[in-house]
């Protein structure tokens, strides 16, 4: 190492910390006086000054043009300094109106496109799915608050994995003040798909569109629209309740004049205006920080939300507590939301419509009366015996009375069970023999019910396996 009092070749100083240290270094030691021209402190500076210039340029740049770990992140074309709308945008002289234009037929395609086709595979695409696709085609992004058109993520394996296809042609269209649904099995690929929405993570092939403007390319007005409230709770543990809601309505464009009532009535809707006000998050209990995340996703008004599993790991009384403010905020605000859950009692009482995901791709798509009349076997009767060894008796009594086409689906202890089909059995048949039954003490207690959304849920999975295999 050369001796300090003697100049260093200057292409060490083109590394900004070396720059720096000697720079320090003389100055401690000479003062301003050794400022001159062609010195080393003035090599330093000037150096020190222009790769500063230029890492402050190339470090945005790569940060915009290169994806996260695993395509996280929306990435730029290399060239997107070059054109006139960048610097439109950067001069603040661009004023974007939603793209609204209309989808062309040509980017629709059913899933299991040429790949599938190449291995043998064919997918039967279920009819109000290929509705739903033939409906984003002939709407227009600018009309609706949410639209995703063939949307499609891949992610690359590791070395020890291959590429895993979480989102394959899924296709969307969420009306104004709608609250959709989004049931699936672990790994379905439903926080994918809101991810992609939120500018999370770029999509491999598709688009979606919140108010119109692109996820892809509007990020900062899809922003403005939008609240989301993510699958894990993303606080800061030292800030509190106030703190964070402060925060994130600044972020929302909440003026300052505006903003201490904005937070006071946001933490008023999730109950979080006591003592947990001022509490620092990393203090609050599970259902509070959950609150907190729902708190963050309804700050400004935002047309449109995302909730990922909302209620996941809540008491029943906390959950249904955030069922009323969900449910306050569609009839009162109109907000359009995306709901993701496995509580399926809660998608049947909040939301209008509902889409199943099972491996990527939406297999069956509408409101919970329809999924329960194409999906559902009809009505489920349910008999409590006097005794087990009553069963066959009332299999009999059941299969000659009220249709030979009722199936026993359980038969636990002295609890039976029965699927009767819609077709073949009248309410009130039903309900005449069995209240001759039950007087005739041959059963116990009986009881008739709808088919459920959890039945439904079940037997769209199933189907989904059997496909497969
Ligand atoms: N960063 C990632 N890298 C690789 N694969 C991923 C990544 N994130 C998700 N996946 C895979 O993508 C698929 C879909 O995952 P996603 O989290 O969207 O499912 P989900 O329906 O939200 O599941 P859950 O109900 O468990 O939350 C899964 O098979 C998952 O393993
Ligand atoms: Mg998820």
């Amino acid at each position: 190492m050369a001796n300090i009092d003697e100049e260093w070749p200057l292409a060490v100083l083109f590394f900004p910390p070396i720059a720096f240290m000697r720079a320090i270094i003389l100055l401690l030691r000479f003062g301003g006086s050794t400022i001159a021209f062609g010195s080393d402190l003035s090599n330093s500076l000037i150096l020190m000054f222009c790769t500063g210039s230029v890492f402050l340029v190339i470090g945005p740049y790569l940060h915009a043009v290169l994806p996260g770990q695993q395509g996280t992140g929306i990435v730029s074309h290399p060239l997107f300094c070059c054109s006139k709308r960048w610097w439109a945008k950067s001069c603040g002289r661009l004023k974007v109106e939603p793209s609204g234009r209309a989808i062309t037929a040509s980017l629709l395609t059913p899933p299991g496109g040429d790949d599938d086709e190449e291995h043998g595979l064919v997918y039967h695409e279920d009819p109000d799915v290929a509705q739903e696709r033939e409906r984003v085609s002939h709407t227009a992004p600018s009309n609706v608050p949410i639209l995703i058109n063939s949307l499609r993520k891949v992610y690359q394996g590791g070395y020890s994995s291959t590429a895993k296809v979480a989102v394959d042609n899924f296709c969307l269209v969420v009306d104004p003040g709608e609250t959709f649904g989004m049931l699936g099995s672990n790994g379905a690929g439903k926080t994918t798909v809101l991810s992609c929405l939120a500018g999370n993570i770029e999509p491999t092939a598709g688009e979606a569109f919140i108010g119109g403007y692109s996820t892809a390319t509007e990020l900062d007005y899809v922003y403005k629209l939008l609240g989301v409230c993510p699958q894990f709770d993303v606080v800061h543990t030292d800030l509190t309740v106030e703190t964070h809601l402060q925060f994130y309505a600044r972020c929302k464009g909440v003026s300052p004049e505006r903003l201490a009532a904005e937070v006071m009535i946001t933490a008023n809707k999730v109950g979080l205006s006591g003592d947990a006000f001022g509490t620092p998050a990393g203090e609050l209990s599970g259902g509070m920080r959950r609150r907190l995340s729902l708190g963050i996703a309804l700050l400004g008004n935002a047309p449109v939300v995302l909730l990922d599993e909302p209620t996941t790991g809540l008491d029943p009384d906390t959950r249904r507590s955030i069922w009323d403010i969900i449910h306050a905020e569609r009839v009162n605000a109109g907000r359009s939301m995306i709901i993701t859950s496995h509580n399926l009692e809660e998608v049947d009482v909040l939301c209008s419509r509902i889409g199943i995901m099972t491996h990527g791709r939406l297999q069956c798509v509408g409101t919970p009366q329809h999924l329960k009349d194409r999906f559902g076997g009809g009505f489920r009767l349910g008999i409590t015996l006097h005794e087990k060894s009553h069963a066959a008796r009332v299999d009999a009594f059941v299969k000659e009375s009220l249709t030979a086409r009722a199936t026993r689906t359980s038969l636990i202890n002295t609890s039976v069970m029965y699927n009767l089909p819609r077709e073949h059995v009248s309410l009130a048949d039903v309900f005449a023999r069995m209240e001759d039954a039950h007087h005739n003490h041959l059963v116990q207690f009986w009881e008739v019910s709808q088919t459920s959304l959890e039945e439904v849920f079940i037997r769209v999975v199933e189907n989904d396996e059997t496909q497969d295999d």
